[in-house]
């Protein structure tokens, strides 16, 4: 028996994308739904507490009008602070999207990584515990930056930043003490991956940047392996908890993305 359901992917904004992308490639079959909660965006500059109540109850209303067979938080904020109200709240698989600390420590020479996230992520105790499990003989750099989720979300909609304005903004890490050392930086915010050539160029391809989406992709076929899925592929669909021009300009970016039907909540 076909089975409609589709998994629900979920984000401040269009960070979350970078989730998808790994994850749409692996299950080609899948019917994909992505909620941007733009009514509420951006997380990284909100408290525990915001964060803890609004996120829960949001999937809570999403859970009942699109009825997934499976959600990924793909939001390090929203996941570091809240996964476990949700996995409370409801009754469906849950897949968070935290810190990508291990295979960074795995992947570092110099032992001197960076955690770039969210002001509200790189201070989190979950944090302090990946850093202590995975990277104990590592100096683990943190810095928190609004401004490149912001310039993420432009360069989605078509406004590229130059890699002088990315510089600006990596400075914050790579300018503290042992920053120069930095070989691996973890991409602890999912809207980072989506300027990835970006940072590259900024950092003159000296950096190695890692961000959990594959080992995602990886989570979501082995917690869905053996079900059905529909017999012809359902287009996926983007859904808005506020609508703006900003959010129309991302039309062809989501259709890139396989999300051809945008809906607001
Ligand atoms: N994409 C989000 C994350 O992974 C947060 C961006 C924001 O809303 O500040 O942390």
């Amino acid at each position: 028996m076909a089975d409609r359901r589709p998994i629900l992917f979920f984000d401040s904004g269009v960070g979350g994308l970078s989730v998808l992308a790994p994850a749409a490639a692996l299950l080609p079959q899948a019917p994909l739904v992505y909620v941007a909660d733009s009514a509420g965006f951006p997380y990284g500059t909100r408290s525990e507490a915001e964060i803890a109540a609004r996120v829960p109850a949001l999937l809570g209303r999403l859970a009942e009008r699109y009825d997934p067979r499976l959600i990924v938080i793909a939001c390090n904020t929203a996941s570091t602070i809240a996964l476990q109200h949700v996995r409370a709240a409801l009754d469906i698989p849950i897949v968070g999207t935290v810190p990508a600390i291990k295979p960074a420590a795995e992947a570092s020479r110099t032992r001197v990584i960076g955690v770039l996230g969210t002001a509200a992520t790189v201070r989190q105790p979950y944090v302090d515990d990946l850093a202590a499990r995975f990277a104990a003989d590592c100096v683990v750099l943190r810095h928190g930056s609004a401004e490149l989720v912001e310039m993420a979300e432009a360069a989605l909609g078509g406004d590229r930043p130059s890699v002088e304005e990315i510089r600006a903004a990596l400075a914050g890490l790579t300018g503290q003490d042992r920053g120069e050392d930095i070989d691996v930086i973890v991409n602890a915010c999912t809207h980072f991956p989506l300027l990835a050539d970006e940072l590259v160029a900024a950092t003159g391809g000296r950096i190695h940047f890692v961000d959990g989406g594959p080992g995602i992709a990886r989570r979501i076929a082995h917690l869905t392996q053996g079900q059905q899925w529909p017999d012809q592929p359902l287009p996926g669909r983007a859904v808005f908890t506020a609508t703006s021009a900003r959010t129309e300009r991302l039309a062809p970016a989501l259709a890139r993305f396989g999300l051809r039907e945008i809906e607001s909540l």
